[in-house]
């Protein structure tokens, strides 16, 4: 696991805060990559959003998620993930978030998109809330991880709260197999401090991480290939649009946040960091 020492949790909550329009505009409801599937060698040209639903929808077949089943959304963002799988799964979700401009944003669209009944959107610090033990069928996580402090108490703690058979489904941004390189290092560093991350861990940690909650894995998949078109896309479109100069009006995390979609390209390419898919299963 990499890790950088100056990222406050009252920074991240800022961040999504101040940047909740941002992400709407740049990049839609899904605050996450998108999953291009390879056809030839290349990646196929679906839109971003057609994109983001494969990532979900990959990831929701993975964990075998059925109607009727509790999910918990750990970093719901504006509700993209939950919305989704009340409304074509027809599961009731639980979605948590940090920032109250998000839970309020998440509560809305539920309303609008007619599953305010299957949805709900709390304000709270998944390193610090508490559910009874198995009280959900999955714990899922799309790019959440990433920001939490102590990764290995979290998944000790979120595989408590799955029921038996249940299932832990999770993205994230990873520490790569050449981040042990001083480039590589630097450039997982500068992701770090840019996009808020307190560390990233490796493919082998997330492993160890939730099989010593006791998981069984059922899926470990790197997707690094099939998900950096999003920030070439992201790129394009803030060059294009008078983003950057909007945020210059905003804060210095926001600035950082939009200078720095090259950082993240660059350390996909080099390998330095990485894009994992997890799935596992509690006995
Ligand atoms: C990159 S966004 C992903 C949002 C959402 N999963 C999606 O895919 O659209 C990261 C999310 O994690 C949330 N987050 C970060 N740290 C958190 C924490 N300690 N507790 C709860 N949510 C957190 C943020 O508030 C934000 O909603």
């Amino acid at each position: 696991m990499i890790s950088v020492s100056d990222i406050r949790s009252r920074d991240i909550r800022f961040h999504y805060d101040l940047t909740t329009a941002f992400y709407r505009l740049l990049w839609g409801q899904h605050i996450h990559h998108g999953l291009w599937e390879p056809e030839h060698g290349q990646v196929t040209g679906d839109s971003p959003l057609a994109a983001q639903i494969h990532l979900i929808n990959t990831l929701a077949t993975k964990a075998s998620i059925s109607a009727g089943q509790r999910v918990l959304d750990v970093g719901c963002g504006m509700g993209g993930s939950s919305i989704h799988l009340a409304r074509e799964r027809n599961c009731e979700v639980t979605g948590i978030t940090l920032s109250p401009v998000q839970k309020a944003w998440a509560t809305t669209s539920a309303a609008f998109s007619g599953v305010r009944r299957r949805t709900r959107f709390r304000r709270a610090d998944a390193e610090r809330i508490e559910f009874p033990a198995g009280q959900f069928d999955v714990v899922w996580s799309v790019e959440c991880t990433e920001h939490l402090f102590d990764k290995p108490a979290f998944f000790r703690k979120a595989a408590t709260w799955l029921k038996p058979g249940g299932r832990m489904a999770i993205c994230a941004w990873l520490a790569g197999e050449k981040s042990d390189t001083p480039d590589g290092l630097q450039q997982v560093r500068q992701v770090c401090e840019n996009f808020l991350c307190p560390s990233l861990g490796s493919e082998v940690d997330y492993v160890d991480w939730m099989t010593a909650g006791g998981l069984e894995m059922i899926e470990v998949a790197d997707w690094t290939d099939q998900v950096l078109a999003t920030w070439e896309i992201c790129e394009r479109r803030v060059r294009r649009t008078g983003m950057r100069w909007l945020a210059k009006l905003v804060d210095r995390n926001t600035r950082n946040f939009l200078d720095h979609f090259e950082t993240i390209l660059n350390a996909y390419r080099s390998r330095a960091m990485g894009y994992g898919c997890f799935v596992a299963r509690k006995p």
